[in-house]
């Protein structure tokens, strides 16, 4: 199986990259964010929960999210040749609880790419996609709070997935098509 790990700051790129690859490799593509946003549209408890937290930038607590994504894995994960997570895990807690669900089905995390964007063009993407798209924590002052957060409770994901031998840095600008191609190249070892 393919288990993969899109990771980096808001903006990056995680959600583009992820539909490439999930097409290419046959994957899942879980996205808590998506998720999240498909909670607040149903307006159910959760995404009102949701909003309180996504509207400040701020992350929900990890067991709702380990509980949301506990269950999407097991409705749907059969049949495909492994998962791409977009926007998970977020915290050490949340990649630890990750482990144990892949290896309650003999499975383990194969890869962790983390696309590596400099700050003035995440908030430049960010900005641009607020203009066109509407989407509420698109603003700056919400954008500021999302790369805090990603820089304090995020970032040391990245260090638990180095120390477990699974980190690799991709250069996130340039081109969607040029970006796609250096994960490919690193996606093909690891898969074959
Ligand atoms: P989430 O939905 O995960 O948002 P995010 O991490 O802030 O990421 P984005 O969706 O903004 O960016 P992306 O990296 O996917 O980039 P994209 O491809 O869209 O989370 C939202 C909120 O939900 C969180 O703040 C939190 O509250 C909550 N949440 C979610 N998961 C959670 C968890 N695990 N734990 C706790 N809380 C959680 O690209 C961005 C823009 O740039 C697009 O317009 C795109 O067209 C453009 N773009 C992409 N690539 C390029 C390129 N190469 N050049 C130019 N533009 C580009």
């Amino acid at each position: 199986m393919l288990n993969i790990i899109i990771f980096g700051a808001p903006g990056s790129g995680k959600g583009t990259q992820s539909e490439r690859i999930t097409e290419k490799y046959n994957l899942l593509h879980i996205s808590t964010g998506d998720m999240l946003r498909a909670e607040i549209a149903a307006k159910t408890e959760l995404g009102e929960l949701a909003h309180s937290y996504i509207s400040k930038g701020q992350l929900l607590p990890d067991q709702v999210i380990i509980d949301m994504l506990a269950k999407k894995l097991t409705d749907t994960a059969a049949g495909r040749k492994g998962v791409i997570f977009d926007g998970f895990p977020r915290t050490v807690a949340q990649a630890e609880a990750l482990d144990v669900l892949l290896k309650k089905n003999n499975q383990d995390v194969s890869v962790m790419l983390e696309l590596d964007v400099e700050k003035e063009e995440l908030i430049t993407r960010l900005l641009k996609r607020g203009q066109e798209t509407g989407r509420s924590d698109d603003n700056l002052e919400v954008i500021q709070n999302r790369l805090e957060v990603y820089h304090n409770q995020t970032t040391p994901v990245m260090d638990y997935y180095k120390e477990a031998g699974k980190y690799t840095h991709i250069k996130g600008t340039g081109t969607i098509d040029e970006i796609f191609g250096r994960i490919a190249t690193t996606l093909d070892k690891v898969a074959n």
